[in-house]
């Protein structure tokens, strides 16, 4: 009889995969389906995320729960980068955590699933060249690993520390990897990586030594079936002219773009070791869209780093105001530990709060001016998901979120849609082909 399994995802989209890795790999090798209900499940596991400080201290709650509710006899196990950062002092903390495997150590869960005690957290373990088991948890697009780990020291960031340094996967093993996913009706393919282009600067092995992020999106759009590429993280340092101009002619690369800004100020992104200036940004994201008329763009931005003055913040305020993005994931600055700006002079907690919301009515304002502009104009939506009020829901090339109603056929097609609403956030149409 096939046991359960339960497993909590926080975090980012590399932590996404890495649950699909754990959910194939204990299907292969220790016959666990998925289930959705942690109470009936044999072994719970949660995929915890520590880049900021809120997810960790709610690790320790969330765990104290499930011990209650878990049936008798299943096990609990933590995995992710906190797994990684924490390592022992987990089960130290919970003692009724069975194991904890780090977000390098993903092809040791099997083992760790049998080996009570197990802390498997080595970040320099090198798994690129690990054979995973197959797992998706979407039929139509595909989540492929391009590299592991972080090469970058930006001073407010723990994910070095967690994920290791960055090591770029073969490039015959990512392009095998496309081919299955197309074979089996994918239409889109998701490169994810700390740092994605950045791809080729280290491998394993030397003799791919050749190899760009260009040159891969190059292989891959060439792949028969692959109908969308997307990829995140792109590094703005690394977007150079080259990546820039494959990034805009290539048809199958979808034109919504992550170019995570951090800091408008050029002072702070020194600070922050970002290695680029204000200018150079704003100079990049300029190229981008004078390219593409309808690139839609989005970025990450931190409040309140250590020594963010007013007028630091006013330079973010600044970037936001000319780039206008079209998606914003804001954070205030979270100390962690052992990062250089953990030990830099901090800001009153008040003052990173109100620029939180400065900056959040700001972008409101921007998304509704984008959004409106959409009705009346028509997208090409691939059809992922049918909700149970009868919409069917995809995506656009550029990223916008589109439902229209229509039923079970639509999924895994990509259909004209006219846009006829919009709200701040997604759009509704009929299907016009
Ligand atoms: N490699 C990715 C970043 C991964 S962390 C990239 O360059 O985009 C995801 C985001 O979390 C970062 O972009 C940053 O905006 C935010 N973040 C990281 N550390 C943080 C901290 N200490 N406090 C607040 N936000 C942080
Ligand atoms: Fe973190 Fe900077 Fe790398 S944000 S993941 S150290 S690029």
């Amino acid at each position: 009889m096939s046991k359960k399994l339960f497993i909590e995802t926080l975090g980012c989209q590399m932590n996404t995969r890495d649950t699909e890795h754990i959910i194939a790999e204990l299907s292969v090798h220790g016959n666990y389906t998925p289930t959705l209900n942690s109470s009936e499940a044999d072994l719970i596991i949660i995929n915890t995320c520590s880049v900021r400080e809120k997810p960790v201290a709610k690790l320790f709650s969330e765990l104290g729960q499930f011990n209650k509710i878990k049936k008798d006899g299943a096990k609990i196990g933590v995995c992710g980068c906190t797994a990684s950062h924490l390592g022992g002092e987990i089960i130290k903390r919970a003692p009724y955590v069975d194991f904890v495997v780090g977000a390098r150590n993903v092809s040791k869960i099997s083992y760790a699933v049998e080996n009570k005690g197990t802390i498997e957290i080595d970040i320099n373990n090198d798994e690129t060249s690990y054979e995973f088991s197959e797992y998706r948890s979407s039929n139509f697009k595909a989540n492929i690993n391009i590299s592991l780990g972080c090469d970058k020291q930006c001073t407010f960031c723990i994910v070095p520390a967690t994920r290791g340094d960055e090591i770029s996967i073969p490039p015959e093993i990512i392009l095998n990897e496309v081919r299955k996913s197309v074979n089996s009706g994918m239409k889109e393919i998701f490169l994810l990586g700390q740092n994605v282009n950045n791809y080729g600067k280290h491998f394993s092995n030397k003799e791919s030594d050749k190899w760009t992020f260009t040159k891969l999106l190059q292989e891959i759009s060439k792949v028969e079936g692959v109908e969308r590429i997307r990829f995140t993280s792109p590094h703005p340092l690394h977007m150079d002219d080259e990546f820039i101009e494959e990034f805009t002619s290539n048809p199958k690369i979808c034109k919504l773009i992550h170019v995570p800004l951090q800091s408008g100020s050029t002072k702070i992104l020194k600070d922050m070791k970002r290695g680029y200036t204000k200018e150079w940004f704003l100079n990049r994201c300029e190229k981008i869209k004078s390219k593409i008329p309808n690139v839609r763009i989005s970025t990450d931005i931190i409040v309140a780093f250590p020594g963010e003055t007013e007028k630091d913040f006013l330079d973010t305020l600044d970037v936001v105001e000319q780039v206008k993005f079209d998606q914003i994931f804001n954070f205030k600055y979270s100390p962690r530990p052992n990062t250089p700006a953990a030990t830099m002079e901090q800001i009153e907690s008040e003052i990173g709060t109100r620029r939180l919301q400065t900056l959040i009515d700001l972008h409101k304002t921007h998304q509704d001016e984008h959004m409106k502009k959409n009705i009346g104009t028509v997208h090409k939506v691939y059809f992922e998901d049918l909700k149970p009020n009868g919409e069917i829901m995809g995506f656009s090339d550029n990223g916008l979120q589109v439902f229209v109603k229509g039923s079970e056929e639509l999924l895994g097609k990509i259909i004209n849609v006219e846009i006829t609403h919009n709200s701040r956030t997604s759009l509704k149409g009929i299907i016009i082909e």
